[in-house]
């Protein structure tokens, strides 16, 4: 299978600090790939990585082209969003500027995900379009965090850890978002922490161990490998 995006080879670190020790994976437009494993395994680097924001050296081809080597907003400019752990929406614009600055400016391209859209799919977003998105619970944040990257009308979406420490009605949210985004035809690499949410949303899961992938294959293989799950994934 050539995917839509092929890492191969993949080193990152932080100064002298070396994470990522030769990551490879693929992913294809129209699938989710989980990328699961314990805190400091190298997941978020990764995501990183991908997006130019961490020093890199290996492969990673989106569509045929090289993205390493190429700057943040060249990156996104080639379809790739990116929502980090941190959920960074602008904390004193409203909800409906925050949406405003991630629409692309130009973008000739017909695009599904708009303002409107949102406020139809999320009602408490459009309850609270002009309030300062500061001021919104953890749960709206995250969904204004990943409605925001897809103004840009990306059709490669990395998202961090985008349930944690939400209640389970937002987390179904996000699930059913990201299973939309999937059949819409959206490339989706998910980095998780919940063993649960992942096999059953994910068409493929890696598992990440110090800064490799240790396992990669369908949430059938994944359960059936207990010693993968209790070596890398059980606390
Ligand atoms: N900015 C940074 N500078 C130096 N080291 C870092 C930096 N960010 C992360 N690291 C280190 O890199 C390693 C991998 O961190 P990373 O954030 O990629 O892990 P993770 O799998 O996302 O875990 P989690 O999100 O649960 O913390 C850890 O040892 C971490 O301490
Ligand atoms: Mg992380």
């Amino acid at each position: 299978m050539s995917g839509a995006l092929v890492v191969s080879g993949l080193h990152a670190g932080y100064g002298q600090s070396r994470v990522l020790q030769g990551v490879g994976f693929e992913l294809a437009a129209g699938q989710i790939v989980a990328v699961l494993g314990r805190n400091g395994s190298g997941r978020s680097t990764l995501a990183r990585a991908l997006m130019g924001l961490v020093p890199a050296r290996g492969s990673v081809r989106w569509r045929g082209q090289e993205l390493l080597g190429r700057p943040p907003h060249a990156i996104a400019r080639l379809g790739v969003a990116y929502v980090p752990e941190s959920r960074d929406v602008f904390p004193r614009l409203s909800v409906a500027q925050n949406l405003a600055l991630g629409l692309q400016p130009g973008a000739g391209r017909p695009q599904r995900w708009t303002p409107e859209w949102v406020f139809d799919s999320f009602p408490a977003l459009a309850a609270r379009r002009h309030v300062a998105a500061g001021v919104l619970s953890g749960g709206e944040q995250q969904m204004l965090s990943l409605c925001r990257a897809l103004m840009g009308a990306p059709q490669l979406l990395i998202v961090d850890e985008p349930t944690e420490g939400l209640a389970p009605q937002v987390v179904a949210q996000v699930d059913a978002l990201l299973r939309e985004l999937r059949d819409q035809g959206l490339a989706v690499l998910l980095i998780e922490q919940k063993l649960d949410l992942s096999l059953a949303v994910a068409d493929r899961l890696a598992v990440m161990g110090h800064g490799r992938l240790v396992f990669e294959g369908s949430a059938n293989a994944l359960t059936g490998s207990r010693d993968v799950v209790r070596e890398w994934l059980e606390v």
